[in-house]
């Protein structure tokens, strides 16, 4: 009874060996092909053939013609200020299409802060409303502005 136990382990333990084996032998086959059919593992990189994606670099800080060209902001004093104050909630379109006196601005910032999360500026607010009214003031409305291009046309 013993020995044929001690046989069955030998067995069993021979057979656990050969199977190791052949695993192991089935792993570095498949390793071998795979360096057979692609030698610079290309298929393993992200960009295969590399064709690099050539994504061009926004400098957040360049001015374009007196313009912060990552926002659309005039370059004045304060402009960084805004930036970072400005526009994490919505674009900086919506303060150059707003053109105010300092009083609105004011306005519209306590109105951001009331009701939208507008976090407390700090000693920038004063920075930013300076900005605002020097850069973003109310369009002059007066006379009108000259016509021009008029596409005169004779009368008969
Ligand atoms: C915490 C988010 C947040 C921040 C930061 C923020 N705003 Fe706003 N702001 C809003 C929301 C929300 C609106 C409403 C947007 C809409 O109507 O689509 C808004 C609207 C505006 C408007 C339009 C107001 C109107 O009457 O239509 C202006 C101008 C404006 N923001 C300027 C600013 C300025 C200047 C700053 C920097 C001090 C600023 N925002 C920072 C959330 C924010």
């Amino acid at each position: 009874m013993d020995q044929q136990n001690s046989f069955k382990d030998t067995i069993k333990a021979v057979h656990r060996i050969l199977m190791t084996a052949f695993a192991f032998v089935g792993i570095v086959a498949v390793l071998l092909i795979f360096v057979m059919i692609d030698p610079d593992m290309s298929s393993l990189k992200l960009n295969p053939g590399g064709e690099y994606v050539v994504v061009e670099e926004v400098d957040e800080d360049r001015i374009v013609d007196g313009i912060h060209e990552a926002s659309g902001l005039i370059d004045a004093e304060g402009l960084m200020t805004v930036v970072n104050n400005c526009t994490n909630c919505h674009s900086a379109k919506i303060i150059i299409q707003n053109r105010m006196n300092e009083e609105r601005w004011a306005a519209t910032i306590d109105w951001m802060q009331e009701t939208q999360n507008l976090w407390d500026l700090g000693g920038n607010e004063e920075i930013i409303i300076q900005y605002l009214v020097k850069n973003y003031p109310p369009k002059k409305v007066g006379r009108r502005a000259a016509l021009t291009n008029i596409d005169w046309y004779e009368l008969k």
